[in-house]
């Protein structure tokens, strides 16, 4: 039995590595991948459906990000940078940071002022990145970080517009079909930049090639009302929501995601913030899984597709959980029930459970 090596010794026959990288460069590793495909009981009596959770906040930093920052470091490291730079609404940070640290070279993160999850930000500051916050939203500090990385050669630009992001998480879509013996008949996301539908996409699309899977899922690929350019088919200038990972108005990777959606006949669609925060008590009350806001978007999406149709009862459906609910306390905090206080008394603690008899 030998441990699971991380994704790029797992699926190194299906990753762009070594063309160009120095001789003798090893993989930057936290043992990312291999997430757990959670049946999803509850899910599934509600909607009918055969529904599976990806539980890709169990990734080491937390969020599915680790998946192509592995691939994104390792390169940047194989390649010679000194450091490396990206935009994030949090997760993209933690994740760089994290990476960054064990490759021992440098990281700074460029981050909308104010707008991101408490969490995200302490792991960036525990890993050690340089934190600049800009006074705009991610899409303004995309663009910068693209400008410093176009001009600074030795800063390499690990947001999912490197194309070596998109393959790291293109291995998400193998687990799940490595773990179903098949593709769901609907795969359900989070989109914000749309790097992770693409990469779902393409890996899907690489097994469909090979004669792994027989057919492809429908993509379906959620955003917040408040932050829906593909659902409304025009860039959103200030884009708004709960969801702080997912507040973005003009997404990287728009062509290959109206792509995804096409060619897999998929749908995009918004759920408003009081939608989303339904989702995400409800996935961690019935199924036991704490995602962060953004990643409810799946679970608020399943439940509108199956309720109008849109998905066939007896359908497979994953949904793919894309960051753990510790990383935004504040938002779980936000309208708890009271809290009940009492002395050293077995009684008074029964009382409050409500099991005195
Ligand atoms: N869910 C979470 C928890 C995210 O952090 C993100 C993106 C998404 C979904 C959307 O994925 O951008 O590939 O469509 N977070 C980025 C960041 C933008 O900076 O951490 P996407």
């Amino acid at each position: 039995h030998t441990p699971w090596p991380g994704l790029i010794e797992a699926y190194r026959h299906r990753l762009p590595v070594c063309d160009t990288w120095e001789p003798g460069w090893e993989p930057v590793t936290l043992r990312e991948g291999a997430t757990p495909l959670l049946p999803a009981k509850s899910l599934s009596e509600r909607t009918g459906c055969e529904v599976y959770l990806k539980v890709e906040g169990l990734n080491p930093t937390g969020s599915f990000k680790d998946r192509g920052m592995t691939m994104a470091v390792t390169e940047a490291k194989a390649t010679g940078k000194k450091g490396v730079l990206c935009a994030s609404t949090g997760n993209t940070s933690a994740s760089a940071a994290a990476y960054a640290s064990i490759a021992g070279i440098e990281c700074a993160v460029l981050v909308p002022a104010g707008k991101i999850a408490m969490g995200k930000l302490a792991q960036a500051v525990m890993y050690g990145a340089k934190i600049i916050e800009v006074d705009g939203n991610f899409d303004d500090c995309l663009e910068l970080a693209r400008k410093t990385t176009a001009t600074f050669d030795t800063i390499a630009l690990v947001n999912s517009v490197n194309p070596v992001r998109i393959e790291g998480q293109k291995t998400a879509a193998f687990e799940i079909v490595d773990a179903l013996g098949k593709a769901p008949d609907v795969h359900a996301l989070p989109v914000g930049n749309a790097g992770n539908i693409t990469a779902y996409w393409k890996g899907y699309s690489e097994y469909f090639a090979d004669g792994v899977i027989a057919a492809r899922p429908r993509m379906l690929g959620v955003q917040a009302a408040g932050a829906a350019p593909l659902v409304g088919g025009a860039p959103v200038k200030n884009p708004e929501t709960i969801a702080t990972a997912i507040r973005i108005g003009s997404p990287a990777s728009w062509n290959q995601a109206v792509a995804a959606k096409d060619e897999s006949n998929g749908q995009f669609r918004a759920a408003t913030d009081e939608k989303l925060l339904e989702a995400y008590r409800l996935v961690a009350r019935t199924e036991g899984v704490f995602v962060e806001p953004a990643s409810a978007a799946s679970v608020a999406g399943l439940l509108a597709a199956t309720e109008d149709g849109w998905i066939e009862k007896g359908s497979t459906v994953v949904c793919t959980v894309t960051g753990n609910g510790l990383k935004d306390p504040d938002t779980a905090l936000k309208g708890v029930p009271e809290i009940a206080r009492v002395g050293i008394d077995p009684v008074a603690v029964a009382a409050a459970m409500g099991l005195t008899e």
